[in-house]
């Protein structure tokens, strides 16, 4: 392209098109009723949410393609940590934006709301979209009206949606990333067995502490001792990996055995330098799916409170209906339970030499 035209030709309207984007505010109540005053912040509102979910999905497209990656440039870790960082600003501010939305009162809403009728933020395509990048399988939704909630959308939008849920799906990607750590069992170094030891000695310490005290009843230390049984389950399930196969199949866990151990090990040995920037990376998955969760709750919430127990103009029950997916429709809970299995720093396995000298400097193998 030209150097002088580049230069000269844009200016901050048509740059940022500002001519279609401030011309997209059609009030339907002015259109087709009574104009309604706020009918209009309804729209923004909406729209600059749409706006954010445009920025949200090109953040988190631009990750999936970095894992997607048969290597993975090590400096992408840090890229990767520093846009989830940007989506979770970003859901900050969806999640504030709500209090704009609620100085709109129940009865300013009634003002136009049949005119909306049936359009429904169900129908949010983007919102969709980032939901199966951050990979909430289909049978993890609660169903809506007993269909399928792509249901809503044409052809082209479902394929979109199926070649997502195949190719760009961040839980995957991450998954399979995970597969690929090194160290879990590295020259001699059996993780798994070492970190077994280490739980097993823990529990029997707590149990002895707990039989030895000269204070707590028979009956309070068979209570506890009894909890502390139910908790020891979960490690079991990371002891065998058929149980933990087992859980995956019945959809109560999402990672296979092998990324769960490098999740667990990522976890147990963040402060080796090389473990950092991946320690990260799983804190700011938690992160925006806390965010997605809290995002849901207030959207529930402000929904109460404009419409109490009406029904939704997308047809659901409305308030309880939202309550449910927020209640549900958690996608990252795979690390919640690596917090299940953490144990105190005291307790960790001493790393061998060799393996300790790596992890203070190359993360993969550069013999190639
Ligand atoms: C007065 C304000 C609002 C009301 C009363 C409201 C109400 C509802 C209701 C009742 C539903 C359930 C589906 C249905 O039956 O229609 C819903 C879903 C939804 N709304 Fe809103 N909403 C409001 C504002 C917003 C805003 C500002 C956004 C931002 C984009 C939004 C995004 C969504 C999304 C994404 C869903 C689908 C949630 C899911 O299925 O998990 N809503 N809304």
């Amino acid at each position: 392209m030209d150097k002088d035209i580049k230069y000269t030709s844009v200016k901050y309207d048509n740059y940022l098109q500002l001519q279609q984007l401030l011309t997209a505010q059609t009030m339907r109540s002015e259109q087709i009723g009574t104009p309604a005053h706020d009918e209009m912040l309804f729209i923004i509102v909406h729209q600059v949410y749409e706006l954010w979910f445009k920025e949200i999905i090109h953040d988190l497209k631009s990750i999936v393609k970095m894992f997607n990656e048969d290597t993975i440039d090590e400096r992408n870790i840090g890229v990767a940590v520093s846009r989830l960082k940007r989506v979770t600003e970003i859901q900050k501010l969806l999640i504030e934006q709500i209090r704009v939305m609620e100085t709109m009162t129940p009865l300013d809403f009634l003002d136009f709301r049949n005119y909306l009728f049936p359009a429904s933020g169900f129908q949010s395509f983007q919102f969709r979209v980032i939901e199966v990048i951050l990979g909430l399988p289909a049978e993890q939704r609660i169903t809506y009206n007993k269909a399928p909630y792509s249901i809503v959308f044409d052809e082209a939008e479902k394929k979109e949606l199926e070649d997502l849920e195949a190719h760009g799906n961040m839980l995957k990607a991450v998954e399979q990333w995970l597969e690929r750590t090194p160290f879990l069992e590295f020259k001699g170094f059996n993780f798994i067995e070492k970190y077994k030891q280490a739980v097993t000695n823990m529990i029997e310490n707590e149990k002895r502490a707990i039989m030895e005290n000269t204070i707590l009843s028979d009956h309070n230390k068979e209570m506890r001792l009894k909890m502390m049984g139910d908790s020891s389950t979960y490690f079991q399930n990371i002891f065998d990996e058929s149980k933990h196969n087992e859980l995956v199949k019945s959809g109560k866990l999402k990672f296979s055995y092998k990324a769960t151990k490098a999740a667990l090990l990522i976890n147990l040995y963040r402060d080796e330098p090389i473990l950092h920037l991946p320690f990260q990376l799983l804190q700011k998955l938690m992160d925006v799916d806390e965010y997605m969760t809290t995002w849901r709750y207030r959207h529930a919430q402000m929904v109460l409170r404009m419409l109490g127990k009406k029904v939704g103009t997308g047809g659901s029950s409305g308030h309880a209906y939202l309550n449910e997916t927020a209640r549900s429709h958690h996608i990252y809970t795979d690390l919640h339970n690596i917090s299940t299995l953490m144990i105190p720093r005291s307790e960790l396995p001493d790393l061998p030499k060799e393996v300790h000298r790596e992890l203070g400097f190359y993360y993969t193998d550069h013999s190639h």
